[in-house]
């Protein structure tokens, strides 16, 4: 069976090739099977009765309907954890930054180009721009995710002493993480311990503005926070009154904006956590494995619209999976189908996600079109494909 897909934004080619002989590439959006988006605005976007996925080469989901998709029974996929190095990386240079005035020294050098005996005045001006060290200082780390768990390891083997928190932390972030970083289970004992306290949790209205007075007043003098997750998370005028105090010495932001951008103190980036190619080649590669293995295999993984569920490939007669609205009684309706017509069911998987749901069926014999036309025309049944 041959796939078409539709890329709404340049997709790195390195994804790309890794669709097989069965997918093509289509220009009309509306015969595809599957849409590679990045940050194209799908809000208005007509979605054709076609269309089966769309997969997000990125985290942020904000430019797509994501209830209007599961109500058409499109499943939206997004790459979690393919920037995190990107991110990490560009935490620790925003650690060395903070310490020491590297940007201070390279504007000295720029400004003083011209000078014949720019080495010998550079000697006489660098104390201007010393710093201190990161080794053996307190990091903690808010949010022990994809990124949180790559900066606390990476901290680690700098030799900086590590706090994380995380009231939810995944086993498979648990089993990542270093051993010798502190688990902390009470937010407050970062802010009052640590020298550098760098934030990685999604914006969310439980921790939009988490970094505010209160927390700021329990920080230590002379904290340095770093925040490449998201502005909201600070409450950032509470910061510029903590830099203006003494109290904090640098702030380290992604995100430009116009409470922060020139204000003393504080050190701006124009969003390039996740801005390298390697990232974009990583989320290129994800987004594509999650639409061969939905389309090919019924599989969902790291979806943000539909549960997860992963039944690996089928290894019985047929694959039925069922779009449909999480309500009492559906599944009973399904089996009884197939019971119906004496078709065994030899694994079966339901998950729901808010408002939607999805099953899986493997059956012993191919379901027919009868028990298909039965399925379909079960009330808040959304869509039914046969994988198999
Ligand atoms: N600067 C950039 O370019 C860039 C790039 C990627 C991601 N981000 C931001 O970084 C955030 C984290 O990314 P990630 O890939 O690590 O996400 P993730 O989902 O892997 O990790 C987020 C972690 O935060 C934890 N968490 C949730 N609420 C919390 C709370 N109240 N206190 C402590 N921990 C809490 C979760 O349990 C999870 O472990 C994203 O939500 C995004 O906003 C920024």
């Amino acid at each position: 069976m041959a796939y078409k897909y539709n890329c709404l934004n340049p997709i790195a080619n390195i994804g790309l090739d890794n669709f097989s002989s069965d997918y093509v590439k289509t220009d009309d959006v509306n015969e595809a099977d599957a849409i590679l988006v990045r940050s194209a605005a799908m809000h208005d976007m007509e979605l054709s009765d076609k269309l089966l996925a769309v997969a997000r080469a990125g985290a942020g989901v904000n430019n797509i309907p994501l209830d209007k998709c599961a109500e058409k029974g499109i499943v939206v996929f997004n790459t979690p954890g393919a920037n995190a190095n990107a991110v990490k990386e560009l935490v620790l240079a925003g650690m060395l930054i903070a310490s020491r005035d590297i940007v201070g020294g390279i504007e000295w050098v720029k400004s003083d180009a011209t000078d014949e005996n720019i080495a010998k005045v550079a000697e006489k001006e660098k104390k201007k721009f010393a710093g201190t060290e990161i080794l053996g200082k307190k990091l903690g780390i808010i949010g022990l995710g994809a990124i949180g768990v790559k900066v606390a390891n990476a901290a680690m083997s700098l030799g900086m002493d590590v706090y994380g928190y995380d009231p939810y932390l995944s086993v498979k972030a648990a089993w990542s993480l270093e051993s010798g970083v502190h688990h902390v289970s009470d937010v407050n004992d970062i802010y009052k311990q640590c020298d550098f306290i760098t934030i990685h949790v999604p914006l969310m209205d439980a921790t939009k503005g988490m970094i505010n007075k209160e927390a700021i007043d329990q920080m230590k003098e002379g904290v340095i926070i770093l925040n490449f997750a998201r502005d909201l998370l600070a409450d950032e005028q509470a910061v510029l009154d903590g830099i203006a105090a003494g109290k904090i010495r640098k702030y380290v932001s992604d995100f430009a904006n116009p409470t922060t951008a020139g204000k003393e103190g504080v050190i701006l980036l124009p969003h390039l956590g996740a801005s390298t190619a390697e990232a974009e080649d990583n989320c290129a590669v994800m987004a594509v494995d999650e639409i061969q293995n939905f389309l090919e295999n019924g599989n969902i993984i790291n979806s943000v619209n539909y549960p997860n569920v992963d039944s690996g490939v089928c290894q019985t007669a047929g694959r039925i999976t069922i779009c449909h609205k999480n309500l009492a009684n559906m599944i009973t309706k399904f089996t009884a189908l197939f019971g119906d017509q004496g078709i065994n069911i030899s694994n079966m998987v339901n998950k729901s996600k808010g408002d939607y749901a999805y099953t899986l069926i493997d059956v012993d014999s191919p379901a027919n079109d009868d028990i298909i036309a039965k399925l379909n025309a079960i009330d808040d049944v959304i869509r039914v494909r046969v994988i198999k």
